[in-house]
């Protein structure tokens, strides 16, 4: 019986591993180490999925040589974060990213605090969404987990979205937020876009999410590259994979 037999199946889960900060620590003194692209081939060593880079207006931390040099030796995938401007649609025509995801962006922010308010300029974001399918890259859309940014996401031609968990990151007391997620995954999935998830995950929280069957990948960053401080970048990303896979109930041999 199929059915059963897939529902048998633990779906599908993907790392994706952020190397923004890696290149925070290189250009909090403007020197040439530590190099993101060395660590995401580490990372891609170690299991992940694929690899994010947040190249920022401000370029406070990836630059875009950071993009183009890591799109050339990627054997996973890149998924490119970028605001939605035509400087930034521009660079990922030319890079070719296999992934962009589309974040709003704050200069004074301290990171992405908020997912996109898909009522502004859904025109723009319409074109912008076209354009990049139009080279062939795939589009997620950073947003909060409500069902109706889930439904202008699709309405806007987006065949992806990525769940903002900040809300559950920060607040492990509000049983809600983690609710918000399951709910949000579940009704994404009903109308038929790929659900990712990402921001404030860490190896005391990821569990809980990735235990969520709709979900297809998580991207963490912050914490994997605060572990790798003390254990190293592959046994950081090996021990994030494991609780991820445990979560979803892949067995040991299958991870
Ligand atoms: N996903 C998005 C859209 C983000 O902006 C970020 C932060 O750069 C992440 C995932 C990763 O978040 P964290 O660094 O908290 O794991």
């Amino acid at each position: 019986n199929i059915l059963s037999a897939k529902s048998l199946m633990p779906s599908q889960l993907l790392l994706g591993v952020n190397v923004d900060h890696i290149a925070t620590i290189r250009q909090a003194r403007r020197t040439r180490y530590p190099d993101p692209v060395q660590a995401a081939l580490q990372a891609e060593q170690a299991g992940a999925d694929g690899i994010t880079m947040h190249l920022r207006e401000d370029r406070r931390h990836i630059v875009d040589s950071d993009v183009k040099r890591l799109r050339e030796v990627l054997l996973t995938r890149l998924n490119l974060e970028m605001a939605l401007t035509n400087e930034m649609l521009d660079f990922a025509c030319a890079v070719r990213p296999h992934w962009v995801c589309l974040v709003p962006e704050k200069r004074e922010e301290l990171t992405t605090e908020g997912g996109l308010d898909l009522r502004l300029k859904p025109n723009e974001m319409r074109q912008g969404i076209a354009k990049l399918h139009e080279q062939g890259i795939k589009v997620s859309l950073f947003i909060d987990p409500e069902t109706e940014s889930l439904q202008r996401a699709q309405q806007l031609g987006a065949s992806c979205v990525e769940l903002h968990t900040g809300g559950y990151a920060d607040n492990p007391q509000d049983a809600s937020q983690l609710k918000r997620i399951v709910r949000a995954a579940a009704s994404g999935d009903k109308l038929g876009l790929q659900i990712n998830v990402g921001h404030g995950l860490h190896y005391h929280n990821v569990q809980a999410i990735a235990a969520i069957e709709q979900i297809v990948e998580l991207n963490i960053g912050h914490a994997i590259v605060a572990r790798a401080l003390f254990v190293g970048l592959e046994r950081a990303v090996a021990d994030m994979r494991r609780l991820m896979q445990q979560a979803r109930g892949f067995s040991r041999q299958q991870d």
